[in-house]
């Protein structure tokens, strides 16, 4: 509806003013080194920048907006980008863990309520959400995304989206959504950041694209080019992906923006000079350049397309095709009508961080938490007795919002110690000691502690620490020991090739067990952990993830009982970083183990020193309570294409609390024209089941549930049986079948 509108600003645009839209410099207090911009303002003048990102101040926005709409010659608004990712002032827990409460409502609204937050300050777009399928918990950057299954992370992908748009762009009360990164980012060799991809096209369509194209589907405003690249061409520049297969197979009309720098970064891929790659990055349909204009990168759209167009390396229909869709942008976000509507001061003093946001993000984190274990029902915990609270996060507010957290106070973010001291303090002898260090590496230590994140390093040695750890402990009935990865392990440039708890809070939480008091491990991380010792250890096992502004609150809900945990991983928990890449869905292979409680085989696909499965199966998660599944029933056993086959199963609460179950459908397509995986979640549904009761639970499968991409990339659905289970989680035996006819 916008196009003659915008059509005809592109006709009154200079070269430069057009190539300005295209700019999207980094400024603000968010933006460290060399890539900062510098002039910005003068640049606004003289329409040299489409947008801004990384300002937090809506005071300081409006300042900069009114520059743009009134000294600028052709008086057009700036967008302003940041990444809310997780909440904007009060934060919900790291995407990972969000994922892990499985409950789309949910999640939905935490992105609607980010959105509600982030607009009154100014801000009408975010990189968010971050879709990337990850096998791979090396890499720091699976803490950002949904896990390890499309399926599920293609439904969280349109919710978030929803959650963001609410389908009203020009609302004031929601923002632009930025898809990302697109694409393949989340499988870099080795687990180490900005690594190279490189996967077969039917591994991509079947495994790794789909939560890219539910975003589409659901009306994404714009996307965010990766840094990898993909069939050896970086994504930036990869015309096959941001034209072909993003606009003409999927339809995409709105904007791609490149990651921080990647333009000039195809310069380090080895794919030529600054004209090279920024007519290169035009060319294959990437709109606008983020952080490209900083003096410091020498090759950036302001600094080179106009050289590319002197030497006919690209034209000006490329530019102005590019100008339309950001352009286009600004109009569906109403910037045009008024630019100032986002900065709202008074929306912002009374909408941001409110007590209303904040219990929902109790909520939230406690919905997220994963019960691993829980031997003798020693959770829910008393609320009566001495409990020590021991370990080097107990204490860490600062760390509770979880890596990228950009807009939150961190310092306001309620710790373990503040939470139980607010909801149980008068019940309860509470007792803490530090325990232990993060780290005893103090190199690592240094580069996990960033944002306003650090937790101060104790000076007393690590034995005057643990002495006093155990003499607290000594007083407790119960110890609730609060260890794990601190935020910054995990996120972005945040890889490990270890995947224990750091040695030091291993060996406290050891020595903690040897009190032979009961030991409660609340494990904090960004990634699935090898815990097989704590597994093997502790008997009580709650991972927490980040949970966000309200963390203390929402772990203390959990371990009393005020909220029986449901969250269930969406990422294999490994035995070990050498099985990694671990996942549920993978293939059978020609020499697959049989059922037989790991022991080794030789000459089959297995280790000499490990058995296959992982420690925790993607899907699984405890409960206070206990469930039990009955007999799955179809209602017919084959299927024609145009019609449906329905399961159900009954689900019965054994056990002595109430509780929610998130019950998992799972489907085999036992035979194809190219190998199928051994299972692939097809349907989940999260359900209430008070003690004592029963429920019943039905899903309808559909062709379209049983296509999957053919060697020729079509979208198929092959006649022949498919295998079937519901179950609590991945680990399900599918016993039962039906066919799909001809
Ligand atoms: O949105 C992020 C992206 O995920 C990683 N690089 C920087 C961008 C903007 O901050």
């Amino acid at each position: 509806p916008y196009q003659a509108k915008v059509d005809s600003i592109i006709s009154l645009m200079t070269l430069d003013e057009k190539i300005g839209q295209l700019n999207l410099p980094a400024t603000g207090p968010i933006t460290t080194g060399a890539s900062k911009s510098t002039g910005v303002i003068k640049k606004i003048e003289e329409g040299k920048i489409g947008g801004l990102f990384n300002i937090k101040d809506p005071k300081n926005i409006y300042e900069i907006q009114k520059i743009a709409v009134e000294k600028s010659r052709l008086k057009i608004p700036l967008i302003f980008g940041m990444d809310v990712i997780h909440g904007y002032k009060t934060t919900f827990p790291i995407p990972l863990g969000l994922s892990a409460s499985w409950d789309m409502e949910m999640i939905e609204k935490t992105a609607q309520i980010a959105a509600m937050e982030a607009s009154a300050n100014g801000i009408n777009w975010t990189f968010s959400p971050m879709v990337d399928i990850s096998r791979d918990p090396r890499w720091g950057r699976v803490s950002e995304g949904n896990g390890e299954d499309p399926y599920l992370g293609s439904q969280i992908a349109r919710a978030m989206v929803r959650g963001y748009q609410q389908n009203d762009l020009a609302a004031n009360n929601t923002l632009m959504s930025c898809v990302k990164h697109f694409a393949l980012y989340g499988a870099p060799e080795a687990g180490r950041d900005y690594n190279t991809v490189d996967m077969s096209r039917i591994r991509m369509y079947n495994e790794y694209l789909q939560p890219y194209k539910a975003a589409v589907d659901e009306g994404v405003g714009s996307v965010m080019a990766s840094f990898n690249e993909i069939d050896g061409v970086p994504a930036t520049g990869n015309k096959w992906l941001l034209t072909k297969l993003l606009r003409e197979d999927w339809g995409f009309n709105g904007f791609v923006v490149s990651d921080y720098t990647g333009i000039y970064e195809m310069r380090a891929h080895g794919m030529g000079d600054e004209f090279t790659v920024t007519s290169l990055a035009l060319k294959a349909g990437l709109d606008m350049d983020m952080a490209g204009d900083s003096p410091h990168i020498s090759a950036s759209f302001t600094k080179d397309l106009k050289t590319a167009l002197e030497r006919n390396l690209i034209s000006v229909d490329d530019i102005n095709k590019a100008v339309s869709r950001i352009l286009t942008a600004k109009y569906q976000l109403g910037l045009f009508d008024d630019p100032y509507k986002y900065c709202n001061l008074e929306r912002a003093e009374k909408e941001t961080y409110t007590q209303e946001n904040r219990d929902y993000a109790r909520v939230v984190g406690a919905e997220s938490t994963v019960l691993l274990k829980n031997d003798k029902q020693i959770l829910p915990l008393k609320k009566s007795g001495t409990i020590a609270v021991i370990g080097p996060l107990a204490k860490a507010g600062n760390n509770m919002p979880g890596t990228w957290s950009v807009a939150t106070d961190h310092q306001n973010a309620i710790s373990v110690w503040d939470g139980l001291q607010q909801t149980v303090g008068t019940k309860v002898n509470l007792l803490y000691a530090k325990g232990s260090n993060i780290t005893a590496d103090l190199a690592l230590e240094k580069r996990v502690t960033m944002f306003g994140k650090d937790i101060p390093r104790d000076e007393r040695t690590d034995k005057q620490l643990l002495e006093e750890a155990l003499s607290i402990a000594a007083q407790s009935d119960v110890i609730v020991a609060t260890i794990g990865e601190s935020s910054e392990y995990s996120g972005e440039s945040s890889s490990r090739t270890d995947l224990k708890i750091p040695q030091i809070q291993k060996d406290l939480l050891q020595a903690l067990l040897k009190t032979g008091k009961p030991v409660v491990l609340v494990l904090f991380t960004g990634r699935p952990l090898n815990l097989v010792e704590e597994s093997e250890t502790v008997p009580a096992i709650l991972n927490v993830w980040f949970p966000g502004s309200e963390a203390g609150l929402s772990i203390s809900d959990v371990l009393f009982g005020d909220v029986n945990p449901s969250g269930k991983l969406t990422a294999t928990f490994p035995r070990n970083v050498g099985q990694v890449p671990l996942f549920y869905n993978h293939k059978n292979t020609g020499r697959p183990l049989g059922n037989n409680e790991g022991k080794f085989e030789k000459f089959k696909t297995n280790y000499l020193d490990v058995r296959n499965e992982p420690l925790y199966p993607f899907g699984y998660g405890l409960s206070y309570t206990t469930f039990e599944y009955g007999e799955l029933k179809l209602d017919k056993t084959s299927l024609s294409k145009n019609e449906t086959i329905k399961v159900s199963i009954d689900i019965t609460n054994t056990g002595n609390y109430d509780g929610k179950e998130v019950a998992q459908l799972y489907i085999r397509d036992v035979v194809g024209s190219v190998t199928r995986p051994v299972k692939e979640l097809k349907g989940f549904q999260k359900i209430f089941i008070k003690k004592g009761e029963t429920k019943t639970v039905r899903f309808t499968i559909s062709i379209e549930d049983l296509k999957f991409y053919n060697s020729n990339l079509d979208f198929v659905a092959e006649p022949g049986e498919f295998q079937v289970a519901i179950g609590t989680n991945s680990d399900v035996v599918l016993t039962n079948s039906f066919q799909l006819l001809d």
